[in-house]
């Protein structure tokens, strides 16, 4: 069904189902089988698209996560639900019950994921101070009792993991990028070599049509060993900075600071914590100028950093674009629009739909149907349309916002796409797939979100 048969009230209904199916009351599952615990990046924008629906439920959502913050600060990148056989590694398996920086009570893995959270709670109250009433005294009273909860996890993704003020925010799993096998990660991953790793059964290719739309055996085995190499020193933030063997400065994931941050730091005024907001828009000022200076000049997009290896790492992966979500230099920015709606990206001929593929067609490390590799991620298109709403970039969130609607018309709500033939792949009723669409389409019956907050 495309976009013009099948109504908005249709597609919005699907996606509200699909939430509901993954609800477990105070936590959204990411997905219904392959991941039935709380993913922290995905509990961001499922709660951007709750939001449409229930402002109440989109600050449960926040509140959960936020519940399980350690000790230091950090947010952990899963909050596991009590079912430990239906994914692989499960919390035992993490070995975070040792860590001393684990709050008593909470079941949690011991690495993050991009801080994408006050972004989400930016929707959650702009949500709430249009629906008035119980809703925005409830997110108003959300961001007072949760703001240093935030700004705690800023400060100490600033301290911990860019001890040397570069501006990039350090990595020590590929799973901490999110873009788990992403092209970036095989020079990284080429160096690791695993020790002796506890055996194991992995549970997600149960979960998947082809297990080649997964990681394969071999980079599981570094995953579990850098785990095992985490839990050796009990997920002691120096002590991990010494032992491990995957040591990356994150390109995206730093765009991504340098944008929440200014948000948090907006947030920040709204209370009247000004020497807190300057601090948050001076480390916003930090991660862009850190994101820019990454930028290869031949090519235009952003590269990371393997610090084990002291070397730039180019690839044709859509991390390229972190300074379309960081902001900054507007010269930059039009060069990086021009390239992503260029041949290579959202113009390339071959594509279903013009969206960004996470790695480009034209490269040779392009896969269409494995998971980092070439799949289109709706997600990411959001947080892309976000960026250019932000900047007042109204034709190219128009575009990404109309290209998005057609490929979730297939109310699959898919994981990820084939990007040349359309094809839904991974896991499908996907959450944040599905709060994707919900703030895609914006208000319902109400006007058209050209321009969502
Ligand atoms: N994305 C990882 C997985 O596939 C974990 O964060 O399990």
């Amino acid at each position: 069904m495309s976009i013009e048969t099948l109504s908005t009230a249709q597609l919005r209904a699907a996606a509200i189902e699909v939430l509901r199916v993954n609800d477990l009351g105070t936590m959204t599952t990411a997905a219904p089988n392959l991941y039935p615990h709380m993913w922290s990046w995905d509990a961001a924008f499922i709660s951007i698209g709750l939001a449409r629906v229930s402002v109440p439920r989109a600050i449960t959502e926040l509140r959960t996560l936020l519940a399980a913050q350690w000790t230091t600060g950090m947010i952990p990148h899963i909050v596991f639900t009590d079912d430990d056989t239906g994914y692989f590694p499960g919390f035992d398996r993490w070995g975070t019950a040792n860590a001393a920086a684990l709050p008593p009570g909470t079941r949690s893995s011991g690495i993050c994921q991009p801080p994408v959270h006050a972004i989400a709670l930016r929707h959650i109250l702009d949500r709430a101070r249009e629906n008035g009433g119980s809703d925005q005294q409830a997110a108003e009273s959300f961001l007072a009792e949760s703001f240093d909860g935030w700004l705690a996890w800023h400060r100490w993704l600033a301290t911990v993991r860019d001890p040397d003020g570069v501006g990039l925010v350090e990595i020590h799993h590929g799973w901490e990028s999110g873009f788990d096998n992403s092209p970036r990660w095989d020079g990284p991953y080429s160096r690791v070599v695993p020790g002796e790793v506890e055996p194991f059964t992995r549970r997600d290719t149960l979960h998947v049509a082809d297990a080649s739309e997964r990681p394969d055996d071999a980079e599981y085995t570094k995953y579990l060993w850098l785990v095992q190499q985490m839990a050796s020193v009990r997920f002691d933030d120096d002590a991990v900075r010494d032992t491990i063997d995957f040591r990356v400065r994150d390109v995206f994931f730093s765009g991504i600071m340098a944008a929440s941050s200014e948000v948090l730091a907006g947030l920040g005024d709204e209370l009247g914590r000004t020497g807190d907001a300057a601090e948050l828009r001076e480390l916003a000022a930090r991660f862009r100028a850190g994101v820019a200076s990454t930028v290869d000049p031949a090519t235009g997009l952003a590269r990371d950093y393997d610090v084990l290896a002291s070397e730039w790492i180019s690839t044709d992966t859509v991390s390229g674009f972190a300074p379309l979500v960081a902001g900054g230099d507007p010269g930059l920015l039009e060069r990086q629009r021009d390239l992503l709606q260029g041949p290579h990206w959202m113009g390339h001929p071959d594509l279903r739909f013009p969206l960004p593929p996470s790695t480009s067609p034209a490269s040779p490390a392009f896969r269409p149907r494995t998971y980092w590799r070439g799949p289109v991620w709706p997600f990411l298109n959001l947080l892309l349309g976000w960026a250019s709403a932000r900047d007042g970039q109204e034709h190219l969130h128009g575009s990404l916002r109309s290209a998005s609607l057609d490929q979730l018309s297939d109310l699959k709500f898919a994981e990820y796409y084939d990007p040349l033939s359309g094809t839904p792949l991974g896991s499908f009723a996907q959450a944040w797939t599905a709060a994707a669409a919900l703030e895609w389409i914006g208000a319902p019956g109400g006007a058209s979100p050209d321009t969502p907050s």
